[in-house]
Order: C-alpha cells, then structure tokens, then sequence
C-alpha cells in the first residue's frame, strides 16, 4: 500500500466537479430522463384514510379516461411473485407489500397505479379511481403514544459502570428534547423507468444509492437472476439516504412494466416524496447528564423512542453517541420504538445521530451552564483518549484541534458566559456549539483500471455519486497515485454491469472505494515498471511503454477492502460545529449571522467537493434546527405541509458566507489515503450548535426542534 500523506493544514485548492459541466448544462441525464421508445406513465393514488379497509374500489372512470392502458389496484395487480412465499403484510417485520391486499396502514399508501400514454394522462386518470373506505382507529401522535413504547426486537439497554449515575452526581441536569419529522427533500424526485426484456430479464433506470443493492432487491422480488436485472444510475440528484432501499413504488412500475409489456416511468410527485421514501423518524429523548463541581462527567443516562410503522420496525442509533462521545465511567442507555399509522422511516443525513447529538450536545450546553464553566473546557474535561466503548485506541483522533480551529474561526472569545446579555443593533447576540462523531467505514470494492494506448485510463465501478463528488474525489486519486494529469482519467459509476461496489451510504465511499482505486493504480504501476523497467514519465511515458510493447492497453482488476486494523482501531470522524445567531426579540425570528464547521476526517482528498458537502451538511443542520418540521394533524392522520410552501428548508436568504475547516491530518489506519468519511459528520452537532448559540443570545432553552420565532417570544 502506498501512503498518501502530504497534505496541507487547511486545503484550498482541488479539482473542480468533473461532471460540474454536465450538471450545469443539463447533459447529465437523471433516471426520469431516458425516455426509451414506447415509453408509458404511471402515476399513484394514495389513500385519505390513515387506518382501515378498502371496501369499493372503483377503476372503470379511470380506465374509461383518454390514454389509459391499465389501472392496478389490490385486486387487479399481478402479485409479486416474492409476495407469495408469506401470508399477509409482514407485521413489523417488512416492507410494505405494495397492492397485495384490502388494508390501510397510513395515509398516502399507494391504492391504485395508473397507466397512460402521456404523464399528464395518467395524473388526471388517478384523481377518478374511487375508493369507498371502512376506517378504522389509528394513532400517528408519538407524543400521546409514549407509553406504548418498546423495544425493538433483539435490542439490549446498554450499560457500562452504574446505571442512572448521574442521579447521585454534585451537579446535573435532567431534560427532555423532540426531534420531529424531517423529510430529505432532495432536489431530484424519485423516478424509475423499468423495461423488461422478454419475462425473465430486464433494464431499470433509478434514483438509487446502490445499483447493486436494488439489483439484488428487485431480483429478489421478481425472483429472477441478479444478472438478469441491469440496474443504471449514474447521476442522482440528491438522496441522503431516501435512496437506499426499494421502495414499493419501484416494485409497482417494475410489476407494470411487465404486465404491459411496455417500459414504464413512474417519478413520485412532490407530495408522494413526504410519504413514499422514509423520512428522519420523530423522536423523543431524555437525557440526564451527571458531573462532579469541577465538570467531570459521573454519569449519563441517555433515552430515546423513536417512531415507526405498524408494519415495520425502523431502528437508528439514536442514543449510540452517549456511549461514544466523553470520557465517563457510568453510561447507559435505551432506545425504544412507538408504532404508529404512517410510512416507515429511513437513514437520513447522521442517522441516529444527528438526533442523539440534540439531547447529548444541548444538554452538555445545559451542564456547561449550570457549572458556569464554557462549553468548550467542559468538552476537553471530558475528552475520550481511548473508545470508552471498546477500550480500543482510534485510529485517530483530533477533535482537540477542531476545537481551536472552529473556536479561533468563529471567534469565541467574544462570547458572554450570560446568556441573554448581549444586544447589537437590536439583536440578541449568541454563541454557541455542537459536536459530532460517526463511524469511519471501509468496506470492499472492486475497479477495473484500464491504461489506453494513448495514455488515457478508465476506471470503472459500480457504485453511485448522489452528489458528494465521487466521480472528482476518484479522479483526483488515479491522477495523483498515476501522475497524470486529471483530464486523462475517466471515471465511470453508476451502473450494476460494473464491478461491484458498495452502496453510496454511512459516509464510507470515499474510504472504500478510493482504497480499490489507489490499489489499482499501485498495481497498474507495477505492471508497466515490469514492463518497461521504469515506471516513470507520467502520460506519454506510459504511453510510450505500451507503444515499444505493441500493446493497445493494460488492465487490471482489484478488490479492496481493509485488513486486521479495522479491527484492532476505533475508527471515527469527527466533527465541531460552531454558530454565532441574532435573534430579534420582538419577532423572535433567529438569523445565522457566522457558522464554521470544522472536520477531522482524515485527509481531505477533493478540496471543493469536500468544502461544498460540509457546507451542505451545515445548511441542512440549520433546517434541522429552525424550520424542518413535517406536520401531521392527528385528527386526520394526514400530512398538513406536505410541500414546499410549507414545509420549511433554508433558501439563499438564510445562509451567511459559511466556512468549512479541516483538521486535514491523515489517519494512519484505515486506508492507504488515510481518508475518513465526512457525510453524515457535516450534519450531526449543527442543530444542537443552533439551539445553544440561541439560548446563550436569549436566555432561552427550546427543546422541541424547529426553533421556530413562536418559540422565542
Ligand atoms: Mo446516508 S443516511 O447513509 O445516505
């Protein structure tokens, strides 16, 4: 393995996006966007009950409607032929069988596909499918549910030392936080174009985290060889972990698709995304935080219980990072779900995390102030040297360094002990900031790595780009390990018929498969100093050597993945976020004035896609704390803001100049670049940042996220 070590404290230069051309000249073709020959459109009705039966199902207007070729409902869907191995919906143990029978779990639910000649079509034939419903009781209030709260099968309460410790500390604090309903909301809606060829083999364009992984599922659904469905995607426009699995709606156009004998597009509307592809789960949290006067944690005690469907059980490691984060000898935790009347939940963005930061990062904000020692020192009172988890040492670790950056960036200095105390041209001033961490991953990945005669190589591998700049980060790999300029390397994803690669997900991509392609790029330099005797003289030197040797190219294929260290090492990314708001307090509205995110995530590989993930992981942080609410009127069980007029993200107007910073140090272990991940850290802590720098500008602790200005006046 070749080390990868050079870097700067502060990165500040990198290739630009190598499909940023694509992008922004729309040549970059999205799933939706194949419109093969023959194609057809599907469109859904969803449910208006939240819990029941379908008595009548009326599909003679629609199928009467122009241009309609088929209308699929419980009764006239082919069934699934993996739906016919179990009886009956997998109560709390599946997916949700899409058409498979007359029952209603949660409002939206998929009742009817229509399928028309044009898009337009097939929208105005879905509102005339009638439906006679006998409803039933349901329940989608968390809040009003937590006493039927469990836990999840298999799940253990976790204990190190003595349990609820903090009880018996000097100092504590006791508080009780909600995370709501937050919805991913990426920019490009889910869309999927299935075409069969014959009945035992086909083709599906998808937004997908993971071609192999749908491969495998719809394979698995269709019981047909993995082989035999060739899953392409090789742009996505956002996911955050609404991508990672089959949804039902991707079973249905695969099932009318081969029913009609006819590709079929199915993209979800605005409406269908809140309720179709999972959602951060809402979540209530407990935590009691224990120390002795001088600010050493005795105790923590960390509860969560999280919202899942009747049908099936979604968990996160919501209370994970009060296992994880500080040095304390007495930690437990439990983590339950609640079932309630609405679609599952999925990762998004920090899973488990980034709620579990809220009650962790807020309340040792809460401490910090009843000890009246800063936020900052009581973090490095606490620093963990070793995984108190494990025991094992990191792999590496400097979130101390973070601290300085972000402290210096932010100017913490300027920040008042007394909360509530400073006003500047009528704002209420504040300070505040949040910690993160997540698990550094390394998985197996396969590249194939062609040198060209002309000096030119391909990479290829099948894994996803949802947005983070895979494509540049593998790019700048191959260019660096080969020495050749960046424009000679063409890097190719996104494609199941590619060697195999691990889904786009758990901030693990650049480790895993950045490892395969540097690899690759070692051994393809073997092979040509063996060749020539010399490996050197970047593109034409290479070139040259396959020219004496009468070679139209060299290849080679490697598998990847780490070896015993990942084992014998904690291995986590870091992160600290820093906020400095005005709140205005006569309208209670919060502004972000200055926010600096700082990550230890090994080294920083593509300077701007890295800046550009952290600075999107801040913004959505700071939805997270101000606005990202979605709402369900009880009475109805309905979604309420099911769109984006009102269900709130941050715009342009919201965001200040944001400044990303790296610790940039590499990790010795975990791969030959000694990159750690960075997705999901440049979320977990921002919202938790937000909420102390409010309360140290107002003297007010809000405890239900969004912040919203109600809250604060
Ligand atoms: Mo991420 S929640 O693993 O897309």
């Amino acid at each position: 393995m070749e080390n990868r070590t050079k870097k700067k404290a502060v990165p500040t230069e990198g290739l630009d996006r190598v499909d940023g051309r694509l992008k922004v000249t729309g040549r970059a073709k999205y799933s939706a966007e194949y419109n093969t020959k023959g194609l057809v459109y599907g469109v859904l009705a969803g449910s208006t009950i939240t819990s029941g039966t379908i008595k009548v199902i009326d599909t003679k207007a629609a199928e009467n409607a122009p241009g309609v070729l088929a209308v699929y409902t419980y009764l006239s869907a082919p069934k699934i032929p993996a739906y016919l191995d179990a009886s009956g919906q997998p109560q709390g143990k599946g997916a949700l069988k899409i058409f498979y029978d007359e029952k209603i779990y949660f409002n939206g639910q998929p009742v009817a596909l229509v399928v028309a000649d044009s898009f337009e079509r097939a929208q105005f034939a879905s509102t005339l499918v009638k439906v006679t419903y006998e409803k039933a009781d349901f329940q989608t209030n968390l809040q009003a549910n937590l006493s039927n709260a469990a836990a999840p099968r298999n799940a253990k309460d976790y204990v190190r030392g003595q349990e609820d410790a903090y009880k018996n500390a000097p100092v504590k604090i006791e508080q009780e936080y909600i995370v709501p309903t937050d919805v991913h909301n990426p920019m490009e809606l889910h869309a999927i174009i299935a075409s069969w060829d014959g009945d035992d083999k086909l083709t599906v364009w998808d937004k997908t985290q993971g071609v192999m992984s749908t491969q495998r599922s719809i394979a698995q659904a269709f019981k047909l060889q993995p082989a035999n469905v060739h899953v392409i995607s090789p742009f996505v426009g956002g996911a955050f972990g609404a991508a990672l699995r089959t949804w039902p709606h991707e079973i249905a156009a695969v099932m009318a698709a081969k029913a009609l004998k006819k590709p079929v597009k199915l993209v979800l509307s605005r409406q269908d995304m809140f309720t179709s592809v999972g959602y951060r789960p809402y979540t209530w949290q407990k935590i009691g935080l224990g120390a002795t006067a001088d600010g050493k944690l005795l105790g923590i005690t960390h509860e969560a219980s999280g919202q899942t469907s009747v049908y099936e059980d979604f968990t996160e490691g919501a209370v994970n990072i009060s296992q994880l984060m500080y040095a304390c000898p007495n930690v437990n935790t439990r983590y339950k779900l609640v079932s309630l009347n609405v679609n599952t939940p999925t990762p998004m963005r920090g899973p488990g995390e980034a709620t579990g930061a809220i009650a962790l990062e807020c309340g040792m904000d809460e401490l910090a102030d009843a000890l009246n020692i800063d936020p900052i020192e009581l973090r490095l009172r606490n620093h963990a040297d070793t995984d108190p988890q494990s025991g094992k040492p990191y792999s590496s670790k400097f979130l101390k360094d973070a601290y300085q950056l972000g402290a210096d960036a932010i100017g913490w200095k300027n920040r008042s002990m007394k909360p509530g105390s400073v006003i500047e041209n009528g704002w209420l001033v504040g300070y505040g900031m949040g910690a993160g961490m997540f698990g550094a991953h390394r998985s197996s990945a396969t590249v194939v790595a062609r040198l060209l005669a002309d000096g030119t190589l391909d990479i290829e591998t099948a894994v996803t780009d949802i947005g983070p700049g895979t494509g540049t980060a593998m790019t700048t790999i191959a260019s660096d390990v080969m020495g050749i300029p960046s424009k000679q390397v063409n890097f190719k994803l996104g494609d199941s018929a590619m060697p195999p690669s691990p889904t786009q997900g758990g901030s693990s991509v650049t480790a895993t498969v950045g490892s395969a392609v540097n690899d690759a790029c070692v051994q393809l330099k073997a092979k040509l100093k063996e060749l020539a005797g010399t490996a050197e003289g970047g593109t034409s030197g290479y070139a040259q050597i396959l020219q004496q040797h009468n070679l139209p190219q060299i290849e080679v294929t490697v598998t990847s993945k780490g070896g015993p260290e990942q084992g014998q090492y904690a291995m986590y990314s870091w992160s600290v976020h820093f906020m400095k708001v005005l709140v205005n307090p006569a309208t209670g509205v919060t502004r972000v004035d200055k926010a600096v995110s700082v990550a230890d995530c090994g080294t920083v590989i593509s300077a701007k896609t890295a800046r550009s993930q952290i600075i999107g992981g801040t913004i959505m942080g700071t939805g997270m704390g101000l606005m990202e609410e979605a709402v369900i009127d009880h009475r109805y069980g309905r979604l309420v803001n099911n769109n984006f007029a009102d269900y709130h993200v941050p715009i342009q107007a919201d965001i200040p100049q944001l400044e990303a910073l790296f610790v940039n140090k590499p990790d010795p272990y975990i791969n030959p670049m000694g990159a750690k991940g960075m997705g999901e850290i440049a979320t977990i802590g921002v919202a938790a940042a937000l909420a102390n720098a409010i309360f140290n500008a107002t003297g007010k602790r809000v405890r239900d996220l969004p912040i919203t200005p109600d809250k604060l006046i």
